[in-house]
């Protein structure tokens, strides 16, 4: 089931996070986060439990993922799928947009989900390049 993500999940939330970011719990607080406009956290549940979740900046049809991230355990069962369409679907999105860590396999996650490398930003991530990737729907 995927449903916007509560207070009473933070826990869950900062320990699927830590996996993204060492400053997570700093830079995407959950409470803050829920708070600003045109940010979305959907999260995915299976039996109450927190296993993923895709964290969007609305613009007008267009979306930007800031996060997604899906529990080690619970990767390549299609649950980061389902929180993409989910979200295209829920806001009727005519793009999506994101940048991801070059070196990250992620990359190909975000292929297969038909996404397009549209440019290449130098040193992005301080040390590391990041590919500008774009989903036309
Ligand atoms: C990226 C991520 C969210 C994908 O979630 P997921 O639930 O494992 O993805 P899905 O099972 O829906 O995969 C969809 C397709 O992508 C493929 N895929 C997913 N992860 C992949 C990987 N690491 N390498 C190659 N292919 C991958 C799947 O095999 C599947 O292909 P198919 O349609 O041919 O069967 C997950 O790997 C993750 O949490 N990664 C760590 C966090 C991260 O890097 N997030 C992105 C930051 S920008």
């Amino acid at each position: 089931m995927i449903d916007k993500i509560s207070l009473d999940y933070e826990n869950d939330y900062y320990h699927l996070g830590s996996k993204l970011n060492d400053n997570f719990t700093y830079l995407f607080n959950l409470e803050q986060t829920l708070n600003k406009p045109y940010n979305y956290i959907y999260g995915y549940f299976e039996n109450k439990k927190l296993l993923g979740f895709i964290h969007i900046i609305l613009t007008i049809d267009e979306a930007d993922i800031v996060n997604i991230v899906v529990d080690d355990y619970y990767r390549k069962k299609g649950i980061g799928k389902k929180l993409v369409e989910y979200t295209i679907k829920k806001f009727n999105l005519k793009a999506l947009n994101l940048e991801v860590r070059q070196s990250n396999e992620a990359v190909i996650f975000y292929q297969k989900m038909g996404f397009k490398i549209v440019r290449k930003i130098p040193n992005y991530y301080h040390n590391e390049d990041a590919y500008f990737m774009k989903k036309t729907i």
